[in-house]
């Protein structure tokens, strides 16, 4: 018989998820935690790791079986900024942080060709991706030794990727190298000083954090997320992260050297190589427009669950929009991000060092692009991206003066209000 416990205990989720949005709609007037949760009262003698959340109305405690934590998903692409937002999380005492999990699943089911077009891939990489995204939301680190080669032994790893770009892996309880000190890991020293990845501990840590926060770029488009997007198990946030693509082209071409070698030929020699490879650009700008498109059509299942964030904007003005995300989201702002931001956003060119690093004079480097292209190269992606850049507010140049005359602003004024 096929239909199974699963999809009765799905059913029973669904109406309470049904249920507790009723609740919540019709007090205008949001829950308060009970002051002084009384098991008696609000547990009524569950297991307390699985105890419903206490939610107080008018000082009757109501039991629900809703896990109150949100799931928050920075849906990206490449040198988009993303490192950055997932800063903005990671910095974030009550959110576990997970820096490109998925990229486990692409390096096992197709480490030959990341960039694949073909459609059988493509869709076998994103069930994957989705049942990974829900077993860690759900704090199942263990899931992710599906996909982690070579396989961890009791449940220890030292192959996570990047492990280092995540606060929760290299503090205590996961790593104790430094006791509870304050002090903060550079990358390199987490992996180093932390030993082995420690999954249970991992795991544990998941859980006693209030949200977990994942940001990926090997999502295409939040269509694939539908699925999750409707799960009643889940709360999640996604927030798409868009950037002008010809800026995202120059930061690739200066960052994945050989794999955009031929764009740089472009730049150097003035001449498009015949075999240079388009569709390094316009997969950017198709996805893009397919993503923010569905976002802007404002279908139901999105309501409330989808925020547009443009990186320029972000660069800047970061405490604002920074509290905008948080807003969204619906988290408290915590004070290690506002810090964060004022020591990473201030114009310190020595810092502008690392790879894959934040650390920045962010609003500079959102443009810097046009002093790096040449003409030739922005006005064949203005050509090729011509939609998504009038989409998203991005000005076309039509002169090579336009484009290095940086008094004269590329990003038009646009709010992008979140569809609440
Ligand atoms: C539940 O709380 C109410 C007041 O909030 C109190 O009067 C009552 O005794 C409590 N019940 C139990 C079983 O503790
Ligand atoms: C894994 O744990 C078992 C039992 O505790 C132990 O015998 C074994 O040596 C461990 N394996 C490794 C690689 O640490
Ligand atoms: C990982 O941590 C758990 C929980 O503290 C512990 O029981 C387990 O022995 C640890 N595993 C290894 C391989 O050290
Ligand atoms: C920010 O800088 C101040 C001093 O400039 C330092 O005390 C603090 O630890 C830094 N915070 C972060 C989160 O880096
Ligand atoms: C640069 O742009 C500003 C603002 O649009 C304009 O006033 C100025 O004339 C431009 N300078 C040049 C050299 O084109």
């Amino acid at each position: 018989m096929q239909c199974s416990w699963k999809a009765v205990l799905l059913l029973a989720l669904a109406s309470i998820a049904i249920q507790y949005t009723a609740i919540r709609t019709f007090t205008t007037k949001s829950f308060n935690m009970c002051p002084a949760p009384n098991p008696n009262n609000c547990s009524s003698g569950q297991d307390p790791t699985e105890a419903p959340d206490r939610l107080c109305e008018d000082g009757q405690p109501i039991a629900t079986n809703t896990s109150r934590k949100t799931h928050i998903l920075i849906l990206a692409t490449t040198r988009s900024g993303s490192s950055f937002v997932g800063q903005l999380f990671n910095q974030h005492s009550d959110v576990f942080y997970l820096f490109e999990p998925l990229y486990h699943v692409q390096y096992t089911l197709i480490p030959k060709s990341p960039q694949t077009k073909s459609t059988a891939d493509r869709r076998v990489m994103l069930g994957a991706s989705r049942d990974l995204l829900r077993s860690l939301y759900d704090c199942d680190l263990y899931f992710m030794e599906n996909y982690i080669k070579p396989q961890p032994v009791n449940h220890t790893t030292d192959r996570l990727f990047r492990r280092g770009a995540s606060k929760a892996l290299c503090s205590v309880p996961v790593c104790d190298a430094l006791g509870s000190s304050e002090i903060l890991l550079e990358e390199g020293d987490c992996v180093k000083k932390c030993g082995s990845l420690n999954l249970t501990l991992a795991m544990e840590s998941c859980k006693d954090h209030g949200h977990v926060a994942i940001k990926t770029v090997r999502v295409p488009e939040v269509n694939d997320l539908r699925a999750l997007v409707e799960d009643p198990r889940l709360n999640l946030k996604v927030i798409q992260l868009v950037r002008d693509p010809r800026g995202i082209l120059a930061s690739r071409s200066e960052t994945f050297r050989d794999t955009y070698r031929l764009w740089r030929i472009w730049r150097a020699t003035g001449r498009r190589p015949y075999n240079l490879d388009s569709t390094q650009l316009t997969t950017v700008c198709e996805d893009f427009l397919n993503s923010v498109s569905t976002g802007f059509s404002r279908p139901s299942w999105l309501k409330g669950r989808y925020m547009l964030l443009r990186y320029e904007d972000l660069a800047r003005n970061p405490m604002k929009k920074m509290e905008e995300i948080y807003d969204f989201v619906g988290i408290p702002v915590d004070s290690n991000v506002e810090r964060w931001i004022l020591n990473n956003t201030r114009g310190d060119q020595s810092s502008a060092r690392h790879k894959y690093g934040t650390l920045r004079n962010s609003a500079a480097m959102a443009e810097s692009w046009r002093l790096t292209l040449s003409y030739d190269i922005v006005e064949f992606t203005q050509n090729a991206c011509q939609q998504v850049l009038s989409q998203l507010g991005y000005k076309t140049v039509g002169s090579s003066q336009d484009l290095r005359n940086l008094s004269y602003s590329l990003i038009e004024e646009r709010s992008f209000m979140p569809f609440l």
